[in-house]
């Protein structure tokens, strides 16, 4: 629509008058603001952004090649991906305390990113070197930070989303979001060219599937987990309520699955299994605060379960959460 191609070139050009010719960075996590943010900013400076994607090892299966399929080979942008998964994993080896481990994840990160930011910055592709962070802070984000009262919520998980990293690195901060709702976000990322599901996704924490295993942190049940959660997600995308027409996926605020490091007896065949749990969460809300456990169809729940028990080898038993927040939280961890 025209109102938002008004609003893409004035971004743009805004842009453009605020960078020049020098050159900008990115921290690309695949999720829905600095998804848009990086097509924003490519629209208005192409080659002179470079995004830095840093694979923790704990993103959802095939994350990290759609997010390069998309930027590189839809956008043509430029991505530096960062395998860090063995990095990050050695350091979580034997850490089970969830803020602990929400501690690690948020400390490797900012140290994996710096270290490619500095690349940057020295070198350049142009010998200048790049002058300027970009993030996705939104509006809410900025009012978040600004005014501590508010919110009269007291942290009860700390966040790893990162601060003050310009002035450690030296960059100009450029926020081209940041009078922007999320709404408006997810809008301008349609008319950037990005894929619906992409703008549309359900939040998806930093610490990522860190905090969705519970306690100590192994790639055997990250692996199991990303399989788990990919059939929840694709039956939730492909069943629709025939009321509203809508898919599951767009009726919940946030849907995954969690990992239960603990064994239960099933069977199989003639034989016996020996196999790890996992649990389906599903909610609703409109602001993350207080949320009500989605009340998914029950043939829903039905095959998800099946299919999972029968599909990942590894996993025997599937439950669904049925706790709202407060007193439970979204996440288990
Ligand atoms: P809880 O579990 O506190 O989650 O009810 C509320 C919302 O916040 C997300 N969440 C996080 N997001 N880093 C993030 O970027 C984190 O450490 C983190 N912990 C929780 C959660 O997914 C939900 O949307």
């Amino acid at each position: 629509d025209w109102v938002m191609r008004d609003h893409i070139e004035e971004a743009v050009q805004k842009i453009r008058d605020q960078v020049g010719d020098e050159e900008v960075i990115l921290g690309l996590s695949g999720g829905v603001d600095s998804s848009v943010a990086a097509a924003l900013i490519h629209r208005a400076i192409g080659d002179q952004l470079t995004c830095v994607f840093v694979d923790h090892g704990l993103l959802r299966l095939n994350e990290g090649d759609m997010v390069m399929d998309m930027f590189v080979g839809k956008l043509h942008a430029k991505v530096i991906r960062v395998d860090a998964a063995d990095q990050f994993l050695g350091h979580l080896a034997g850490v089970s305390d969830p803020e602990a481990k929400r501690k690690i994840i948020g400390r490797e990160f900012v140290e994996v990113f710096k270290a490619e930011a500095a690349k940057l910055i020295s070198s350049g592709a142009s010998t200048k070197g790049a002058k300027w962070l970009a993030q996705g802070t939104i509006y809410p984000d900025v009012i978040e930070s600004g005014g501590a009262k508010s919110k009269k919520a007291v942290t009860i998980k700390s966040h790893h989303n990162v601060g003050g990293l310009p002035e450690q690195l030296g960059l100009k901060l450029l926020e081209p979001l940041r009078d922007l709702f999320k709404d408006e976000v997810r809008e301008l990322g349609v008319a950037l060219g990005l894929p619906h599901d992409m703008v549309y996704r359900h939040p998806f924490p930093g610490p990522g599937l860190g905090v969705r295993i519970l306690g100590e942190v192994k790639k055997e049940y990250a692996d199991l987990l990303r399989r788990a959660d990919a059939i929840f997600i694709e039956e939730l995308r492909s069943t629709l309520d025939p009321i509203s027409g809508k898919s599951w996926y767009d009726l919940t605020s946030q849907a995954f699955t969690v990992f239960l490091p603990v064994k239960s007896v099933g069977v199989m065949g003639d034989g016996r299994t020996y196999d790890y749990v996992v649990a389906l969460r599903a909610v609703q809300t409109s602001d993350f605060m207080t949320a009500d456990w989605a009340e998914l169809p029950y043939a829903l729940l039905k095959k998800v379960s099946s299919r999972i028990i029968n599909e990942v080898r590894g996993i025997n038993r599937v439950t669904y959460d049925v706790s709202s927040k407060p007193p439970a939280t979204i996440e288990w961890e």
